[in-house]
């Protein structure tokens, strides 16, 4: 196969991940594995060659120019940090205009002193997700490269993403691979009323992935999951974007749910390049929180001793817990569903994040999540369950004693509230059997942060009494 590996011609192109083989193709090319090995693939650039800013601080140029959609958009000023494409080309929607909310209720909770835990609120993106910052470059690649078919598997978040970027742009149509029951209503609505060509297969998001890869390779239909290396470019851009909300200070600690392991992939990369680049003097460390009924990542890293090993890692610890995985028919469940994922398909680029930002892995019970949204959203910012894998798992570190009072936290909050509002009714219902319903078959047992609506009489004198008592 060497034969079809073509030799770097540019500034920018894609490299396989793995050292070993290290191929290099063309960044017009459209393919999410190497050629050579199978593996995963970076985009990676020339930096000696470009015009690499000089400070981190020299972005903030970029503010007094927000009138412009590329100074606007929270992935496309800091282009010169993901310069694969011509900016000509360049797809935006005002995609990354979200917050770094300081959370002094979130960081009680946590056991982190005042000032010290921080939520980065990408569900204020145009669809309600983080997923756009990645979209808007897979989307722009698909452009340049002239793609009119984009798809994707999706737990629902990529989806209404895709769906986005193709019925504002016109550009593509949409083409969308769900499980069948395991998208909330949230998501669904936005992928069907956005226009998309939604395939609902009779199965799980791991069974959709595999299906939307044989589907587009076969079919010629641009891919934009998150083997797909220039969606991770744009993802990047969330940590260029905690950096400037801390005034280009870095935190100790960036902690981020775990499903297919794009983000964390993302983030990993974004540290090393600043730091090989000179922007920064150290890295954050890393923490991946997977949900307890969705733990690959956990389960190989923490109980296993899975490492990235200087890329190379033992394939074998992966390949022995799948077939384990097949043999006992056991498969993803979690009231997150949008990390109910049991072959993340970006395993072996986390890993590399791990070791990059001295990272580690833990599980969360849906308990344990769900508690922790209701935290969140008492202290006024309001995130999915899966979000919420971040501040449980923060909180499970802290007592652990892993992460220290002192230590500044941030925490992703990578979706919106609206995104699963059955999850969040039916932990603060007042109605036990609706409660057992939703809740009960995932091990939540209590609702110890419920906020439940108040039952009163259509009358005055009670409605009246209903408030004063509850006031
Ligand atoms: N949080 C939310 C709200 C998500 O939608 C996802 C992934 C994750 C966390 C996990 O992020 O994959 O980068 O580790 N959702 C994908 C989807 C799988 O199809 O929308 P990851």
């Amino acid at each position: 196969m060497a034969s079809t590996v073509k030799t770097k011609t540019d500034l920018a192109f894609q490299r396989c991940v793995m050292p070993d083989c290290a191929a290099t193709y063309d960044v017009a090319d459209v393919r999410t594995s190497c050629d050579a090995c199978g593996s995963l693939l970076d985009v990676d650039y020339d930096w000696d060659s470009l015009p690499v800013p000089s400070s981190l601080q020299s972005f903030e140029e970029k503010w007094s120019r927000r009138n412009e959609p590329l100074c606007f958009s929270g992935v496309w000023r800091f282009v010169d940090l993901l310069p694969f494409a011509p900016t000509n080309k360049i797809i935006t929607i005002g995609e990354g205009q979200t917050l770094l909310h300081p959370s002094d209720g979130v960081a009680r909770f946590v056991g982190v002193r005042p000032g010290n835990l921080l939520l980065q609120y990408e569900g204020m993106n145009p669809s309600g997700s983080f997923k756009d910052n990645g979209m808007t470059a897979a989307f722009t690649h698909a452009h340049t490269i002239g793609a009119r078919r984009a798809a994707c598997a999706s737990t629902g978040n990529t989806s209404a993403s895709l769906a986005l970027y193709c019925g504002v742009s016109k550009l593509m149509q949409a083409i969308i691979f769900i499980g069948s029951g395991k998208i909330s209503y949230g998501k669904l609505s936005q992928a069907l009323d956005y226009g998309a060509l939604t395939i609902q297969i009779a199965g799980d998001f791991d069974d959709a992935m595999h299906r939307v890869q044989q589907v587009s390779t076969k079919q010629g239909i641009y891919l934009v999951n998150s083997v797909n290396p220039f969606r991770l470019e744009g993802q990047k851009t969330i940590m260029f974007r905690v950096l400037e909300a801390m005034r280009w200070e870095v935190p100790d600690w960036i902690v981020v749910p775990g499903g297919n392991l794009g983000n964390s992939s993302a983030f990993g990369k974004a540290f090393y390049e600043l730091h090989q680049l000179g922007l920064i003097d150290r890295i954050p460390r890393l923490a991946v929180i997977n949900a307890a009924g969705a733990n690959t990542l956990y389960e190989l890293v923490e109980g296993r001793g899975l490492r990235w090993n200087n890329g190379r890692p033992d394939a074998s610890i992966v390949n022995n817990y799948y077939a384990e995985l097949d043999d006992a028919n056991r498969r993803a469940s979690t009231i997150a569903s949008a990390i109910e994922i049991n072959r993340p398909v970006n395993l072996y680029k986390c890993l590399r994040a791990l070791e990059c930002c001295n990272g580690v892995v833990r599980e969360v019970t849906d308990q344990q999540m769900l508690d922790a949204k209701a935290q969140v959203g008492a202290n006024g910012v309001g995130c999915e369950p899966a979000s919420a894998a971040s501040v449980a798992g923060a909180k499970l570190l802290r007592a652990e004693g892993v992460i220290a009072p002192t230590e500044r936290v941030v925490c992703i909050l990578t979706g919106h509230q609206l995104k699963d509002p059955t999850a969040t009714v039916a932990y603060h219902t007042h109605d036990q059997a609706e409660f057992n319903r939703v809740l009960g078959s995932r091990g939540v047992t209590r609702a110890a942060f419920a906020n439940r609506a108040v039952q009163v009489e259509n009358n005055l004198d009670e409605i009246i009494r209903a408030i004063e008592l509850n006031s």
